[in-house]
């Protein structure tokens, strides 16, 4: 078990890719916790995680708000003593309004998405840097890349991009928070998954475009959520101990970096 006696929070783990975070984590060995504003979606993954034998806590959290992460962090050490791993799921997606183009809800998405992952690290870090180390994981997407972006018509004027730019900002700020964290031997990598086949993406992605982005990738699949989760455990194990500031794109081949 690659993650035995280690504590993570996964935000936004109550459903979908988070969900088998969890899941998965708890299998590893991992105490869980279940950090989400859908809290009874939260007590049942945790319930889930105890019924197989493995340890869990679900804690209601709004991981825009800093009071609320850092009551997810102290909840956190108060029951499993420590924290090892912070994996910053939580997003506007399943929630998404791709019709709303204006720069408030810009402002509301950048404030879940971006700013949110900010708060819930500031919030781990100074009990990672106490205890020696810890892995922090950012969720981006390859929404961050544009060559991946479905292309449509512009019907009136730009929209506000709002999804991609945060993505592509957890991008950028999984690079400096690796340069701030990495002589306290905290490490914080992201994962940039492709279309998977979550409900939020059933709800959000028209089947057409999800068609497309199939074909656009060189092993012509989707992912499932627990295709996601091997890199997770990967970059939260120590397995990865000399890793930081790298986004490890998981997607069937579509976006080539490096
Ligand atoms: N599904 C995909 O195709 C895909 C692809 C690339 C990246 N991602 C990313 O993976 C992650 C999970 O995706 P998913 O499909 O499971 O999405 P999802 O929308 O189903 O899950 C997101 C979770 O975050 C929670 N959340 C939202 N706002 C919150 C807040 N303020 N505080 C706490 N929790 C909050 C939601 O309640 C939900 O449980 C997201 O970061 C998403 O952007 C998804």
């Amino acid at each position: 078990m690659a993650l035995r006696d280690k504590v993570a929070i996964v935000t936004g783990g109550a459903q979908g890719i988070g969900r088998e975070y969890c899941l998965r984590f708890a299998r590893e060995g991992a105490a869980v916790v279940v950090a989400d504003l859908r809290v009874d979606q939260a007590k049942a993954v945790a319930s889930e995680i105890a019924a197989a034998g493995g340890q869990a806590l679900a804690v209601t959290a709004d991981v825009t708000d800093e009071a609320s992460a850092e009551a997810m962090a102290s909840r956190t050490v108060e029951r499993f003593g420590r924290i090892d791993v912070l994996v910053n799921n939580a997003a506007i997606y399943y929630d998404l309004d791709l019709g709303n183009n204006t720069v408030d809800y810009l402002r509301q998405v950048l404030d879940v998405n971006l700013i949110g992952v900010l708060i819930c690290s500031r919030a781990v870090f100074p009990h990672m840097k106490r205890q020696g180390g810890g892995s922090i994981i950012n969720i981006a997407s390859t929404a961050a890349y544009p060559n991946l972006q479905v292309s449509f018509r512009q019907q009136e004027n730009f929209p506000n991009y709002a999804y991609g730019i945060s993505k592509s900002a957890v991008v950028f700020l999984t690079k400096s928070m690796a340069r701030t964290a990495g002589f306290d031997k905290v490490r914080v990598n992201a994962i940039a998954p492709g279309a998977t086949m979550t409900e939020a993406t059933k709800r959000v992605l028209p089947a057409r475009a999800e068609e497309r982005l199939r074909r656009t990738k060189a092993m012509g699949v989707s992912l499932e959520p627990e295709d996601l989760t091997g890199t997770a455990v990967f970059l939260a194990s120590d397995d990865s101990a000399m890793m930081t500031g790298q986004t490890l794109v998981v997607d069937a081949g579509g976006v080539f970096n490096g």
